[in-house]
């Protein structure tokens, strides 16, 4: 699952991070979806606008810069690439200082996940702003004939940190299969089993923290029928021990590494005696880049918070 995009490759749930995705062979495009002023579906990961946007430099009238406050027209006439040319001027390009924020609509005939077999992650991001939110993606998926029939895998599969909206969910679109993200890097097992139990009343999956993966949590979710994907999992080594510990899927900035990783897969099951000294070593391709990686995690992780 590419996490907003390709996004450690191009700005975060834009254009140029879906189409990176999508050219990666990843299975589904995880991208948070929010209500502008007038109740338009927008992609966007943080309620505010001030870390990806020029928001101030635009409306510096303003009193605050919640998305909920914008109307889509406003929305659009903002830039949600020139941050990254500055965070990331080695991964900069000219053509992301144009880029501007994406409807669900948008979205749904760009990816369009009924011909090109890639799916949509939808995570309702804070849905407690955005009372009704769950029925208007669930018309929105109808109206552009997204169904689940005979869809193998799922098309489309839901994200929420709130039970509450994944169980709206489950009634508005019970065939689409729903994941609870829980926050906390570390957990005891004793809070883990509330977790799954929590899961098991609302949805068919859990999205853990990477930290919270070990072998003894994922078997708990297995006996409980409930699936696994980790977050956000940057680099290689995290892919061989979490696959080693029977992830179910990962959640990645960086889809390449994870289609990469899969077709090594083969290759790996063959040497599974070797498999333990591997974990230990340095990823091969690793030249620093990774290191950053885990450090935007960290900033984006304290500034999105
Ligand atoms: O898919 C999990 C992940 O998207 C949840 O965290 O904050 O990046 O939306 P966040
Ligand atoms: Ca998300």
């Amino acid at each position: 699952m590419a996490h907003r995009g390709a996004s450690y490759t191009a700005p975060e749930s834009t254009l140029p991070a879906i189409k990176t995705a999508l050219e990666s062979g990843i299975d589904y495009i995880e991208l948070d979806v929010q209500w502008t002023k007038d109740e338009e579906l927008v992609i966007f990961h943080d309620t505010n606008l001030l870390r990806l946007t020029n928001a101030k430099t635009v409306f510096p009238e303003r009193e605050n810069y919640e998305l909920q406050n914008f109307t889509l027209e406003e929305l659009k006439s903002l830039n949600y690439g020139a941050w990254f040319n500055i965070s990331h001027p080695q991964r900069a390009r000219d053509s992301y200082s144009q880029l501007t924020i994406l409807t669900l609509e948008e979205v749904l005939d760009f990816v369009d996940p009924v011909n090109t077999g890639v799916g949509l992650a939808l995570e309702l991001k804070s849905p407690y702003l955005y009372e009704g939110i769950e029925k208007e993606i669930a018309a929105a998926l109808e109206e552009n004939e997204i169904f689940e029939a005979e869809a193998e895998p799922p098309r489309i599969l839901f994200l929420s940190f709130s039970p509450a909206a994944l169980q709206r969910l489950s009634e508005l679109r019970p065939e689409s299969p729903r994941i609870l993200l829980t926050r906390r890097n570390f957990v005891s097992p004793r809070r883990w089993q509330g977790w799954l139990d929590i899961t098991e009343e609302v949805a068919d999956g859990i999205g853990p923290k990477g930290h919270v993966s070990f072998p003894w949590y994922i078997g708990a979710a297995h006996k409980r029928g409930l699936f696994v994907f980790p977050y956000v999992i940057n680099r290689s080594w995290q892919l061989k021990i979490f696959s080693w510990f029977s992830a179910d899927g990962y959640v990645t900035d960086r889809p390449e590494l994870l289609t990469n990783f899969y077709n090594r897969v083969q290759e790996f099951g063959e040497n599974v005696g070797e498999l333990g000294g591997e974990l230990l070593e340095e990823d091969e391709d690793s030249d620093g880049e990774n290191e950053e990686s885990a450090a935007d995690d960290e900033n984006r992780e304290n500034n999105s918070n």
